[in-house]
């Protein structure tokens, strides 16, 4: 039986506006690596070569960003989706690429420290109908939340108010075709979604066999700020260093730390884990830990940590910016014009913190 992967690549990505609103939440770079490419490199090391790309209002720039991914040895079918109607609607309208073939469904905005080959070994082994990724949580609410006795699947449920257990719905499955029985059957959610926990949940009922499978290291859902930069740190954290850049005697590097092709660094102390990407001018600045600075960015007399600087952007006069996404070609900047005052353009739906 052939393996195929559907990958969820449209929602508006409301919770990280501005940047979704000029730009797809999967493309955001993680160590300066668009965050759906880790998933397509994982769904790659399985071996699985049919890859479904469910893509909605943000749809070029996900196709120009993956093409036909000949890059990671797999074969991509873009299937757009005309409204972000849920995750079982996604499933739903995959159904002539995906046939009857088994699946992993991966959503393009979930990160896993160690891939899926145990996941989808697993699934290959004990041939569920359905396999469900779950993993223990501080707020089981924010996600769709197992019950389980004795190891086995009892209850689903999307984001409840009164969550029954601590284990979240991680955002990575495996089906049968079976699961188009009940993507059908389900109604929309109070979000009005067709959910896919609502369609999983009728599989239990209808006494399909539905097991679950317990993540092994870290897993994130980027979806907010918070998450994203915690993201960018433990990836960056199992980083190599390399320096492929030019960096001068007066400068400093210290733990983990990556220069790409054409980045110069110059009377700067850069402390690892950090990332300074292609062509990028870091000059009399210091970077701090969990930072990664995308290509073209310009840094001059400033200080950032624990930060994304998106790619050519000007950062001048600044003595430190921390736990900060920052868009793309996005100047931040003191001014010396009097009076001494803060002048601000900003995009709709940002968040800025002053002390
Ligand atoms: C979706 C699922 C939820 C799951 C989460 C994981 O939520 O509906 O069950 O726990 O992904 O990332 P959403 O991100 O659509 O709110």
């Amino acid at each position: 039986m052939r393996l195929k992967a559907l990958v969820l690549s449209g929602g508006k990505g409301t919770r990280l506006r501005p940047i979704t609103h000029t730009s797809a939440k999967q493309l955001v770079p993680i160590a300066n690596k668009p965050i759906l490419f880790y998933g397509l490199e994982a769904i790659a090391r399985c071996g699985i070569r049919e890859v479904g790309i469910v893509v909605g209002e943000t749809q070029a720039e996900i196709r120009a960003a993956v093409s036909d991914g000949k890059k990671w040895g797999i074969q991509v079918t873009y299937i757009p989706q005309s409204a972000p109607l849920g995750l079982a609607h996604a499933v739903k309208i995959s159904e002539p690429f995906l046939k009857r073939d088994d699946f992993v469904m991966y959503l393009g905005d979930n990160l896993l420290r160690d891939g899926i080959e145990s996941f989808v070994g697993e699934f290959k082994k004990k041939k569920p109908n359905a396999l469900i990724l779950l993993t223990k949580v501080a707020h089981p609410e924010q996600f769709g939340v197992a019950e389980l006795s004795n190891g086995i699947v009892k209850r689903l449920e999307e984001k409840p108010k009164k969550p029954k257990s601590d284990m979240a719905l991680v955002g990575v499955y495996m089906f049968d075709s079976n699961i188009f029985k009940a993507v059908k059957a389900i109604q929309p959610s109070g979000r009005g979604e067709l959910e896919i926990t609502d369609a999983i949940q009728y599989l239990i009922d209808k006494k399909f066999k539905v097991m679950p499978h317990t993540v092994s290291g870290w897993w994130k859902d980027t979806g907010r700020l918070e998450d994203l930069l915690e993201a960018n740190g433990l990836v960056l954290m199992s980083a190599k260093s390399r320096n492929d850049g030019a960096v001068d005697a007066e400068s400093d590097l210290e733990g983990t730390v990556i220069i790409e092709k054409g980045a110069k660094v110059s009377k700067s102390r850069i402390r690892g884990p950090a990332i300074i990407g292609e062509r990028a001018e870091i000059s009399n600045s210091y970077v701090g830990p969990n930072t990664s600075i995308y290509h073209d960015t310009r840094l001059k007399n400033c200080g950032i940590e624990h930060s994304i600087v998106l790619e050519n952007s000007v950062i001048e006069n600044v003595e430190l910016i921390e736990g900060s996404l920052i868009g793309q070609n996005a100047v931040v900047r003191q001014s010396p014009a009097k009076p001494s005052a803060y002048r601000i353009m900003i995009g709709d739906s940002s968040r800025v913190e002053i002390p």
